[in-house]
């Protein structure tokens, strides 16, 4: 029998993952409400395209899959306890969906394990801004709670900001107030759990943000390693406390004094973890489809370090001269129109001994 493996969600993360199950001799099924000729739709087995509130349209995917995972963490996780009706053990987990939705619960869950994160307060209403903004003895960052990625919703503020301007651009949602890092740098930290709560643990990235959106990752992060070992202690607590079944990044700030600070956490496959593909034993791609097809994790390691560029829409006209070169693997994500500020694929390249090069020019 081939197992097929169910992915909620159409964008470029379930088709890596289609593509690393169809490698282990497995089948995808995308279950989203645009599957057809999605990035995913395109290189999986079977697509449904149905709301992620269509309970018979779930049920019956839920039938036709030997196990499920979610490509991002915006599903309702209302939709993923439909799934658990009919299956063993859905990833990323209930807990982990719900937590990782909210930056106010995901935030409230690193404090309460003891992990360090920036000072951050509730805003819902004018007031509280008001209060925070007082609070704050510098700058800030606000963001909605909910619904943000790649820099989108949020503004960087300071205690002398006009607050009606801030509500005026920001308000009528939730929303989270953080005190702002002067960060040394960024980490990415990745961790895999199986349904025995086995861990293995990815080697941690280092990352950089331009306009809010990941432009390169390097990996192994050149961290010391007790940098490293307490990246790697909070992303195993969280993992355990979410009863996570599969995979989980979570992204921090290094401080110059070498403390992680958290920032959120992602319960599927990470951008600063595509290099995987080409520069690890095991992907994480691979990974997620071994533990949701019910196949044994693989130990992760590196031979060298290695980097990934992303690849956004007004960075188009250079995939001809990328592809052209040998140390160069190149992704492309088959969207349809390439839009500036949107992920249309990335690269990746090994970094040999203290080489600094930078394929992409911007
Ligand atoms: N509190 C903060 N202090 C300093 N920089 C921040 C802070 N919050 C976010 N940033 C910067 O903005 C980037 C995107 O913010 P993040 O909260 O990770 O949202 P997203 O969901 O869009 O990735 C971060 O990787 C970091 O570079
Ligand atoms: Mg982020």
């Amino acid at each position: 029998m081939i197992p097929t493996i169910g992915i909620l969600g159409s964008g470029q993360l379930g088709r890596m993952i289609a593509i690393a199950a169809a490698n282990l001799g497995m089948r995808a099924h995308i279950f989203a409400p645009d599957a057809d000729n999605s990035p995913a739709g395109v290189v999986a087995a079977f697509c449904t395209t149905a709301s992620y509130d269509d309970e018979a349209a779930l049920t019956a995917f839920a039938k036709s899959i030997d196990g499920v995972t979610s490509e991002f963490e915006n599903v309702p996780s209302a939709s993923l306890a439909i799934l658990a009706k009919h299956l063993p053990i859905v990833s990323p987990s209930i807990k982990a969906l719900d937590t990782a939705q909210d930056r106010l619960s995901e935030k409230t869950m690193a404090q309460s394990l003891g992990i360090a994160t920036p000072r951050f307060w509730q805003i819902d209403t004018e007031q509280d801004l008001q209060t925070a903004l007082a609070e704050l003895d510098g700058k800030g960052v606000l963001k909605t709670r909910r619904d943000g990625y790649d820099g989108k919703g949020q503004l960087r503020v300071s205690s002398s900001d006009d607050i009606h301007d801030i509500w005026a651009q920001m308000g009528g949602k939730a929303l989270i107030l953080e005190a702002f890092i002067s960060f040394e740098t960024e980490a990415s930290f990745l961790i895999a759990r199986d349904k025995s709560g086995v861990v293995t643990h990815f080697p941690a990235a280092e990352n950089h943000h331009k306009d809010g959106i990941l432009a390169h990752s390097t990996a192994p992060a050149p961290l010391a390693d007790e940098i490293i070992a307490d990246g790697q202690k909070a992303v195993e607590a969280i993992a355990n406390h979410l009863d996570l079944f599969g995979i989980l990044a979570m992204e921090s700030f290094v401080t110059s004094k070498g403390e992680i600070i958290f920032n959120e956490i992602a319960p599927r496959p990470h951008n600063s973890f595509h290099w995987t593909i080409e520069g690890a034993n095991c992907s994480q791609f691979e990974q997620l489809a071994r533990i949701v097809g019910g196949l044994p994790m693989r130990h992760v390691s590196m031979s060298h370090a290695w980097r990934m560029e992303n690849l956004l829409g007004q960075h188009a006209e250079q995939i001809a001269g990328l592809q052209s070169m040998d140390e160069v693997s190149t992704h492309l994500y088959g969207k349809t129109g390439y839009k500036t500020g949107r992920k249309i694929g990335h690269i990746t390249y090994p970094l040999r001994d203290s080489d600094d090069k930078s394929y992409k020019v911007d």
